[in-house]
């Protein structure tokens, strides 16, 4: 790959180590995926974050780094809420330790916020085509298919050396003919809400890591594709979709591709097997979530409207962005007020706190994937209303 002659000052280490280090991630990354030259990025999102994920090997490889962003840079969830760990449990000892993670990150410049949904917060506004190294898969997919942007699936190290540096190797989705379909998948009957999480479940897994071009009868919002590519990234490794007639890319006639050779059809029985699976049958949960992705403020506000002079009777959390919830305060107090908990900075399945309950309802195709596997629970699948009236004792 080519370096400019301030790279390649990087490389010898005329930077200080860090960069030295940071600039051989992306260089053997562009040898090895065929980059011409490192381009510069718009933002930055680092994965890694958890305590639970990274353990004390993170931290060390963290804390040996020193060194300044130069794009906006933000966090994947962490382990516990920030501002709020002890209310969900937390052990003080864990605390201690993902408090050091983030007083490390902190040390680069990058803000403290704890996000898979960077494109809600100020200063991360993303626009057709730019280029992006973010490092969370349903946030690369949001990215990449709702909003035209484009980045790989950048890890830990490889993001953070993205946001050091400014910039990343030009290879793979940055390149806009790796970003054609090359699988058709026909949904020949209305969907709405959960049924995308159900519908990325299911679709995933004939996916991998194709690039599928849906041919959908009903039109999602934004937040519904949210839910459909947070779930194939997690069933597969869908980090690129379009939907016809929908998505940016797939309507921009300069976009050139062939109709994919392979396609699938996926029915409605498809989908309902998910809400009716044997686990929805037999495991009463005993605690709710919704929030993976983290909640936009549309669906703050469904919650809300659900929960109105209603009480909990189990745990129910909901996880969103603290920017988000500090913005909406009002939905905030309207929530909680029912005695369900808005957490913010950590999800479901990054932090330990879930590990204390046997069975969680969830809303999200992409929880229901990562809670048995990462948080050893059983998981049920339902519509977000549903999941109120788990929590509310009403089913
Ligand atoms: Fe976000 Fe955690 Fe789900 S990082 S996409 S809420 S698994």
């Amino acid at each position: 790959m080519y370096l400019t002659k301030e790279e390649e000052r990087m490389l010898r280490g005329d930077d200080g180590e860090t960069l030295r280090k940071m600039i051989e991630i992306l260089a053997a990354l562009g040898d090895i995926y065929g980059a011409d030259a490192l381009i510069p990025i718009k933002s930055a999102q680092v994965s890694g974050v958890s305590y639970k994920t990274i353990g004390d090997a993170g931290i060390e490889w963290i804390s040996n780094l020193k060194g300044t962003i130069q794009v906006p840079t933000v966090l994947n969830p962490a382990g516990m809420d920030m501002n709020n760990w002890e209310r969900l449990g937390i052990d003080p000892k864990f605390a201690a330790k993902q408090i050091q993670i983030i007083k490390a990150f902190e040390s680069f410049g990058i803000a403290p916020k704890c996000t898979c949904t960077p494109y809600y917060l100020k200063g991360f506004d993303v626009s057709y085509k730019d280029h992006l190294a973010w490092g969370e898969s349903s946030a690369i997919s949001f990215a990449n298919s709702v909003l035209g942007a484009r980045t790989n699936r950048e890890g830990g190290p490889s993001a953070l050396a993205a946001a050091l540096i400014g910039k990343t190797p030009d290879y793979g989705y940055h390149k806009v003919e790796n970003r054609v379909p090359s699988l058709e998948i026909h949904v020949g009957f209305e969907t709405k809400e959960s049924d995308y999480g159900a519908l990325g479940y299911v679709a995933g897994k004939f996916v991998g890591s194709k690039i599928p071009l849906f041919k959908m009868k009903s039109v999602p919002s934004k937040d519904e594709m949210k839910m459909l590519g947070a779930a194939m990234a997690a069933s597969g490794a869908v980090a690129l979709y379009h939907i016809d007639g929908v998505t940016p890319e797939i309507t921009d006639k300069a976009f050139v591709y062939e109709k994919p050779a392979e396609s699938i059809t996926i029915e409605r029985k498809d989908i309902d097997a998910v809400y009716e699976s044997a686990e929805n049958a037999t495991i009463a949960s005993d605690i709710v979530t919704i929030g993976c992705p983290h909640c936009s403020k549309e669906e703050l506000e469904q919650i809300a409207a659900l929960l109105e002079g209603k009480t909990v009777v189990k745990e129910f959390w909901i996880f969103t962005a603290r920017e988000v919830a500090d913005q909406n305060k009002e939905l905030v107090s309207r929530i909680e007020k029912s005695g369900a908990k808005i957490v913010c900075d950590t999800c479901m399945v990054v932090s330990p706190a879930a590990s204390a309950y046997h069975s969680m309802r969830v809303n999200s195709g992409k929880a229901f994937a990562y809670v048995p596997s990462m948080c050893g629970l059983k998981a049920t699948y339902g519509t977000v209303e549903r999941c109120v009236k788990d929590a509310t004792g009403e089913i």
